[in-house]
């Protein structure tokens, strides 16, 4: 049985079954660098920077940016990683794929058990959002959407809940939901109350994405134009309005302050890894996909930071706690206009960031699918539309319904543990081919630093910086996960003294799981769950209906 957990999938096999596909079951080769490109900023700028930063630079301050960086830096040694596996199989699948070739079946179920966190949740979150932008528009047009239509039960009967006890801390927002849970109406005992334009948006834009990959890009390419313009334009005429003396004092909160970002900060760069899932559908896969990752996400990252210090300038950060910062501080500093041009192209970045991961999410799939781990049916490929149609609508209808009904807040945190847990995989497997001799003839190889002692001295110089910082025995009783980031650390430096191990995919693990640990407890036993239930509906269908077992 262990043997057959471990079954892996044969790099050359993957390549040459995706060519004698045919056309008829293949999907259209018609993405190039640009467009690459353009798929991962679409996905990338999204929800993240456009609302979840606001709470990260209240807790954090000015010092976000650093955060920022911080994680951006985990996902350059990520995408490095990404790029070295979309060169060598540049085959659908994304990371699923890539630890199916590298550490095997039960694995790669695991992951592509934990993509759907990264893409359907994610997505779940970036609908939500949507509609909080697209109603506050339609109020810049003088047009009411009715609230108790356009928010969850939860969030409205803990708005009304909370009035209902008074305190002096209700403001406009809460009241306005509070009355929103009065005036539902109701069936029975059961208020009718649901995020309709969630679920609307969801509905429309997995219509385009069943319609096809090509509708898909030239709308994407175009959405993702306009959102460039629009971030540039915070920057350009933010910077006039920045006061130094705002970013001071730079870290109000301490390093604890910036850190509980990180939830927040990571959603906002996740989705560089999405274009990975294209990759039957680009010209020339093994050149395009590593430069297209890479390129986006230094674009996004310089923007990223740039915002960060814009907004925290601009206001004092106590100031930043609203779901719309980009269009409050200007609206702060008397520039109604720029505030409303951003609102309304809020609306239009958030559609291009929804677009993106309902294209990647039935790719997946797909993928599983014609490895026999999933039914049939999700790899079916429309006739006309050379789409995976079965997916995209079941990918529709899983966002879709749970955006109608539960708070975003929940998604948020599932999908960055989720997503980091597949990122270290995706650097892990890296280092696994590299020591099994199967990456020779990768077309992008990451550069190669030998981490024999390396690993093990950096591990030495980071614990004598946490001891001089201070009491580590109980740094770790308050934050126990970190036992799993110095023991991981201590595994990789014996690995690497035996194996010659690179070290730049090291640093993606060690930063990732850093992160990962700031999550919390909570995040994680969520995680365990949903990926308990993942191994059950594994060993009941997968594990049986494997290819791999039938050969
Ligand atoms: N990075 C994506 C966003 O910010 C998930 O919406």
């Amino acid at each position: 049985m262990s043997n057959s957990l471990f079954r892996r999938k044969d790099v050359t096999q993957a390549i040459k079954e995706t060519e004698e596909r045919g056309s008829e079951h293949s999907l259209a080769k018609v993405l190039g660098v640009r467009d690459l490109t353009l798929l991962g900023i679409a996905a990338i700028i999204g929800a993240g920077i456009f609302s979840t930063i606001g709470l990260a630079s209240f807790n954090g301050g000015p010092a976000v940016s650093l955060l920022f960086v911080f994680v951006a830096i985990a996902c350059v040694f990520t995408a490095l990683s990404y790029a070295q596996f979309a060169s060598m199989v540049p085959v659908s699948g994304s990371a699923y794929t890539y630890a199916y070739v590298s550490f095997g079946e039960m694995l790669a179920w695991i992951i592509g058990w934990a993509l759907i966190l990264e893409y359907a949740v994610s997505n779940m979150v970036v609908a939500i959002s949507w509609s909080s932008y697209f109603t506050s528009m339609l109020e810049g047009f003088g047009v009411h959407f009715p609230t108790w239509l356009a928010v969850d039960y939860t969030t409205a009967k803990e708005a009304f809940e909370s009035v209902q006890a008074g305190g002096t801390e209700i403001n406009d927002g809460t009241k306005r939901l509070a009355q929103a849970f009065q005036d539902a109406p109701s069936l029975g005992f059961l208020k009718i109350i649901f995020n309709l334009p969630a679920g609307m948006i969801t509905v429309l834009i997995t219509t385009l994405c069943y319609i096809g990959i090509k509708e898909s890009r030239n709308a994407s390419n175009f959405l993702v134009g306009l959102k460039l313009l629009v971030i540039l334009l915070v920057i350009v005429a933010g910077v006039f309005y920045v006061k130094p003396a705002n970013w001071s004092p730079f870290a109000p909160n301490g390093v604890e302050g910036v850190l509980s970002g990180v939830a927040a900060v990571f959603f906002a760069f996740i989705g560089f890894d999405s274009i990975s899932t294209t990759a039957e559908e680009a010209k020339n896969p093994q050149r395009d996909l590593p430069r297209a990752m890479i390129l986006c996400l230094v674009i996004c990252t310089i923007l990223y930071v740039l915002i960060s210090l814009v907004l925290t300038g601009m206001v004092n950060y106590t100031e930043l706690n609203v779901a719309d910062p980009l269009a409050y501080v200007f609206t702060n500093v008397g520039f109604d206009t720029v505030a409303g041009v951003i609102s309304v192209s809020a609306v239009v970045a958030i559609t291009s960031a929804l677009l993106a991961y309902q294209i990647g999410q039935p790719r997946i799939w797909m993928t599983m699918s014609r490895d026999g781990l999933l039914g049939k049916k999700f790899g079916e490929i429309h006739p006309k539309f050379k789409t995976p149609g079965f997916a995209t609508i079941i990918t529709g209808i899983l966002v879709a319904v749970p955006s109608l009904f539960f708070k975003m807040s929940f998604f948020v945190d599932l999908t960055s543990v989720g997503t980091f847990f597949a990122f270290i995989l995706v650097c892990a497997g890296v280092l696994y081919l590299d020591t099994k001799g199967m990456s020779k003839d990768a077309k992008f190889k990451i550069p190669y630093i030998n981490a024999k002692y390396l690993c093990g001295i950096l591990m030495v110089g980071a614990l004598y910086f946490t001891y001089s910082q201070g009491d580590v025995m109980q740094h770790l009783e308050e934050k126990p996960l970190l036992f799993v980031f110095w023991a991981t650390w201590l595994a990789l430096s014996v690995m690497s003294f035996k194996y010659n191990f690179s070290l730049l995919p090291i640093f993606g693990i060690l930063t990732n799981l850093y992160l990962m640990t700031e999550l919390g407890w909570t995040n994680w036993r969520m995680f365990i769950i949903w990926m308990s239930i993942g191994l059950v509906i594994y060993f009941a269908y997968g594990y049986k209906h494997s290819k791999l077992a039938k050969k």
